[in-house]
């Protein structure tokens, strides 16, 4: 069998295949439908300091291959998290990246700091597409400064891997990733969802409360890989591609642009187990193809 092993941000993965961020919760109900002990990895719902509630509804609607979602980042808070969701998060053998967040560049630090030492933490992704409240409302991950900010503070703070979710919502990607490169960070993952808006024709209301919503699916998945490919090509540094990934061969797509591993999103609501055919089907794959490694499809786009 191929090996479908990598290593990334120093994290050795049984294979390249991971769960998405935010659709896969912290593990609890796909867990009854999707084998844990098989993917490469699960990154958790993000995780702030303290609890908060979210949006209210409705908070997603469907688009045209793809979804609108403007959940609000929802989450139980770290210090509940480390209580209640690692220890069912530890039953399993994969590894676990917790996926963080916060309002101020400070809160990113302190979040950060706190899963340093966390049995059963292998890593961190942090997503930089959140309001920074301190300064006017502009998510850290479309300003570079606070992008700098936001990563450096971030790997002052813990000696765990960090990989930095980079957002699309930006003119040219390719000098964030050097900005993450530049402070420190071990990988980065790209792309988050893309800003859009969806409008009901009778009641002529946005078809989300919060108005405005991110963009997943289908939909952007020719945006990732074009990106994915940019940033492949103009900064050293591992990155774990996303964005409308639903089979063996968009996986495919995203090595080939160069990604070092991939995370399922938006398809697992359609089909929880959809991770599992992915890492099947990029076994079968590579050995149609007589290629021994995962490794030899890395940025192997013939240009
Ligand atoms: C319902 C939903 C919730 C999400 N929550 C988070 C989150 O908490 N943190 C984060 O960094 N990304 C979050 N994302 C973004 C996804 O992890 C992913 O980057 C994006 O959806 C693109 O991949 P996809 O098209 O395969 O879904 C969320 C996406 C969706 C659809």
């Amino acid at each position: 069998m191929p090996d479908l092993s990598i290593e990334i941000a120093g994290i050795k993965l049984r294979n390249p295949v991971l769960l998405a961020s935010g659709t896969a919760g912290y593990g609890e109900d796909i867990a009854r439908y999707c084998d844990l002990n098989r993917v490469g990895a699960i990154i958790t719902k993000g995780i702030a300091l303290k609890p908060t509630p979210g949006n209210p509804p409705p908070r997603i609607c469907e688009t045209p291959a793809g979804m609108l979602n403007a959940i609000g980042l929802p989450n139980v808070g770290v210090d509940t998290f480390i209580k209640e969701n690692i220890p069912f998060l530890k039953k399993f053998d994969t590894r676990v990246i917790v996926n963080i967040f916060g309002a101020t560049v400070d809160e990113y630090g302190e979040v950060a700091g706190s899963f340093t030492g966390v049995e059963g933490v292998h890593g961190l992704e942090v997503n930089i597409s959140c309001p920074n409240i301190k300064e006017g409302g502009i998510a850290f991950g479309t300003d570079l400064e606070a992008t700098r900010r936001v990563v450096r503070t971030v790997r002052r703070s813990t000696t765990l891997p960090v990989i930095i979710k980079l957002s699309p919502n930006v003119t040219d990607i390719i000098p964030f990733a050097m900005v993450c490169k530049d402070e420190g960070a071990d990988a980065i993952s790209m792309i988050n969802t893309l800003l859009g808006m969806s409008i009901d024709t009778e009641t002529w209301k946005p078809r989300l409360a919060n108005i405005t919503g991110g963009l997943s699916g289908p939909a952007i998945k020719p945006v990732a890989v074009r990106m994915v490919w940019q940033v492949y090509n103009a900064v050293d540094i591992p990155i774990i591609g996303m964005g409308g990934i639903t089979t063996t061969g968009d996986a495919v797509e995203f090595f080939l642009a160069g990604t070092s591993a991939v995370a399922v999103g938006t398809a697992n609501f359609l089909n929880p187990n959809v991770s599992i055919e992915i890492i099947d089907g990029l076994g079968r794959y590579l050995e149609e193809r007589g290629i021994d490694s995962i490794r030899g499809l890395i940025g192997a786009v013939k240009i």
